[in-house]
């Protein structure tokens, strides 16, 4: 079996076909924008980009969209992470939440999946804490802001470490456990 994984991203597309190898599923880079809608649910951009993508024809893919969502900011970047991160960037989310006590927070990961004619949407949530000030030379985006454990942050941790603890990682066994639920591996 063959899935496509569409994003352009292929950082992400590595951590599929890592975690897919042994289930036999095949997974395929292929890079397709598509509009993402503009609603504060993760789950509904990533319903709303299959609709468009299944209306184009295409079948048996993998999408996916995350977010840090910060409590103590109502949720804020959420599903406006990447614009976020990319305009006040960490320093901009760390000015944010100075001299606030609560720095509770979730990175959370939204996979959509088309197999088989059927459709599964899975989200995976990795609880934590927002730190007073960057640390860590690995990972991406919010990483260096945010620590699982209270004591490290994700820029400071092996990656195998952080796959098995991330949204992301979480994601993805919610995926294979529905799958294998449903006899599709
Ligand atoms: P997307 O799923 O690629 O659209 O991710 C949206 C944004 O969320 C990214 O640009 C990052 O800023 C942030 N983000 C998502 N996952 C992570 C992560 O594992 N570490 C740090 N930042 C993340």
């Amino acid at each position: 079996m063959k899935l496509k994984v569409i994003t352009s991203n292929p950082g992400k597309v590595r951590e599929y076909q890592k975690e897919f190898k042994d289930y036999g599923i095949e997974m395929e880079h292929f890079p397709h924008p598509y509009d993402e809608v503009q609603t504060s649910d993760l789950e509904e951009v990533v319903n709303k980009g299959m609709d468009t993508i299944v209306s184009e024809g295409i079948r048996d893919f993998i999408v996916d969209d995350s977010g840090l969502f910060v409590d103590s900011l109502k949720g804020f970047p959420g599903v406006w992470s990447a614009y976020a991160q990319k305009t006040i960037g960490n320093q901009g989310i760390l000015r944010l939440m100075e001299g606030v006590e609560d720095r509770g927070a979730e990175f959370r990961c939204c996979i959509g999946c088309d197999i088989d004619g059927r459709r599964i949407v899975v989200t995976g949530i990795c609880r934590g804490t927002i730190t007073d000030g960057e640390r860590g030379k690995d990972g991406f985006g919010f990483d260096p802001v945010f620590s699982h454990d209270g004591e490290r942050t994700f820029a400071e941790i092996p990656l195998d470490e952080k796959n098995s603890v991330s949204h992301r990682g979480n994601a993805v066994k919610l995926l294979i456990a529905e799958m294998r639920r449903q006899g599709l591996i």
